[in-house]
């Protein structure tokens, strides 16, 4: 375009003055473009700007005299000898630079300037990464014959397991609506209804404890599919997973991706959705080992049911300096565990907190599970506790030891979930899952004698030790889902009260069904290398679940309250 009029809009990125010329590097979500301002008027102009004002410049594109280029950027062979400059709007002194050189400042703070938080080059590209993926998953769903459906917000509650948020209703006094935690049952009834294929990009919400990777409402992509089994689901995502992630993020996968039984994976890696990247840092349960143990943290975690779970880092031990090791266990503690055990092994003998404790029994089975140089980490905690724990172990000691991964993205299914667990407390079963995952077939005869070792049609796709998607084949007749129900604890009055309307459609013709949904914040976030899902999110909510920029929640005026018959009890 050299020697071309132009006309730019956008917003004062720098100002460098160098005497007798203005340089402007005008940005927009583009990128950024050097501007020239060399007559008197137009210095005197520019000399007013200040950063992210917004401007409309006319001038001329000219190239770069030699040695000035910059080509680390799209444009940097030319500059704009500027014409005129148009301000459109000033700026008041920004709360932190856009410029993406700086340090960043802390979350809360971009988050209640969120606004200009996002017009840095790395959340804008964020935010473009983000639509494209989501393009990419409809045309490719589309062209598969999918058609997206939307499904209601006000509805009632879904049983996820999470809590509801309610939406107290006017007309209705007393009554509430629930935001959907998943569009499970209208997709399961958009089956009924003949659809065939559906997906949807779905907001989800969800009120509970929030993670890195956890938001209270986030978006699914959603998708059900009628007359299929397991393996047609598995097929069709692999696919689509394939497809997206080369083109939106140029990363290559190998499919069909590996397949697991959840006993396998739980007696390989004691986690349902291990780091398939660092598969030679083995994780065991020492639970016999130290059954007999003197140590009193061991023997209480031992007591009230918690394992103990024992990551091995081979030749870990000569890289573990003091230093590295107290680090770890703080590490262990903000994840709010109790604490770490750390042992060096050198040679045969072990160098740890815990050395002088240990019975010559102990000592021997542990040199026996063990090679020279390992370096062994306890972590005596609830099963998902220390599953979070150990795998940013796993991470944090991978990098220390420079052990590259063999491919950055390690995807897996795992399948074969029991179907049922026992609450004690309440004495019934309730879905490991998903209320609405069918038995295997071969497994339905142990409903009536052993609910237990049920195996289900539920299968979760993990990645790098995340869980990304998860997904079943449905009971799709209404005696199956009924009897299961059953085991749930509702007898048939109860479970007409709660899930009456889906049982009725069940037995209209409802076809054989499954389906999946994936966390979009999730598979953004980690291809973009994101430690948190906050991100990817436009406008997260914080830890503590506040919009820190809208500042919701909020309290409402006392004739909202009036008209929706509610009273605060507080
Ligand atoms: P599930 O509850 O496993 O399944 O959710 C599916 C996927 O949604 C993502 N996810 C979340 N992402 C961010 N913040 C959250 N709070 C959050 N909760 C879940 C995860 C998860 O794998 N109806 C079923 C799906 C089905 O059976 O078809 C369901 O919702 O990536």
């Amino acid at each position: 375009m050299v020697n071309q009029e132009v006309r730019l809009c956008g917003w004062v990125h720098t100002v460098r003055n160098h005497g007798g010329v203005i340089f402007i590097d005008l940005r927009d979500r583009s990128g950024i473009v050097q501007i020239v301002c060399r007559e008197p008027q137009l210095i005197a102009d520019a000399e007013k700007l200040g950063l992210e004002y917004v401007l409309q410049i006319t001038g001329r594109v000219d190239k770069r005299p030699a040695g000035s280029e910059n080509l680390e950027i799209f444009t940097g062979k030319v500059e704009i000898i500027v014409k005129a400059i148009n301000i459109l709007n000033t700026c008041k002194t920004l709360p932190f630079p856009v410029d993406t050189h700086q340090a960043e400042a802390n979350e809360e703070t971009r988050l209640k300037y969120r606004f200009i938080d996002l017009r840095r080059p790395k959340m804008s590209r964020a935010l473009q990464k983000r639509h494209e993926f989501n393009l990419a998953v409809r045309q490719f769903l589309s062209h598969e014959g999918f058609w997206e459906i939307e499904t209601p917000i006000l509805t009632r509650s879904t049983p996820e397991g999470a809590r509801d948020y309610l939406v107290p209703s006017r007309q209705a006094p007393g009554e509430f609506y629930a935001l959907p935690q998943s569009p499970q049952i209208f997709k399961q009834m958009l089956m009924v209804s003949g659809v065939e294929k559906y997906f949807q990009i779905a907001r989800c919400f969800r009120d509970e404890d929030l993670r890195a990777d956890r938001q209270p409402e986030f978006t699914q992509i959603d998708l059900e599919m009628s007359f299929v089994d397991e393996v047609d689901v598995l097929r069709l995502v692999e696919r689509l997973i394939k497809s997206t992630f080369k083109s939106v993020f140029d990363v290559d996968l190998e499919i069909p991706f590996d397949q697991y039984a959840y006993d396998e994976v739980m007696s390989l890696y004691q986690s349902d959705k291990p780091d398939l990247r660092y598969k030679s840092f083995l994780r065991r349960k020492f639970d016999d080992l130290f059954a007999q143990t003197q140590l009193r943290v061991l023997k209480s975690a031992l007591e009230s049911g918690k394992s103990i779970y024992a990551l091995t880092i081979p030749e870990g031990a000569p890289a573990a300096a003091r230093m590295e090791l107290d680090r770890n266990v703080a590490a262990a503690k903000a994840f709010g565990a109790q604490g770490l055990i750390w042992l060096k092994r050198n040679g045969s003998t072990w160098e740890s907190p815990i050395e002088k404790y240990l019975s010559p029994t102990e000592r021997a089975e542990l040199l026996k599970r063990t090679n020279p140089n390992d370096l062994l980490l306890l972590c005596a905690e609830e099963a998902n506790l220390a599953d979070r724990v150990l795998k940013e172990m796993q991470r944090h000691w991978a990098a220390l030891l420079n052990i590259r991964p063999a491919a950055p993205f390690a995807l897996a299914w795992v399948h074969g979930f029991p179907l049922l667990e026992f609450v004690v407390q309440e004495k019934r079963w309730q879905a490991t899952h998903n209320p609405f995952t069918a038995p295997l077939e071969k497994d339905r005869p142990l409903l009536k004698t052993a609910p237990g070792k049920v195996r289900s049609h539920q299968y979760d796709l993990i990645m790098n030790g995340v869980e990304l998607g998860s997904g079943s084949i449905r009971n799709h007749q209404s005696d199956a889902q009924k009897e299961l129900f059953g085991l749930m604890g509702y007898d048939e009055a109860g479970a007409q009260e709660r899930f009456g309307w889906m049982l009725e459609a069940l037995a209209h013709g409802a076809p054989p069904h499954g389906g999946i949904a994936f966390g979009v914040d999730r598979i953004v976030a980690m291809l973009l290398g994101e430690e948190s899902i906050r991100e990817v999110i436009a406008f997260p909510k914080n830890q503590r679940g506040i919009c820190p920029f809208s500042e919701a929640p909020a309290p409402v005026e006392f004739q909202q309250l009036k008209e929706l018959g509610l009273k605060l009890a507080y």
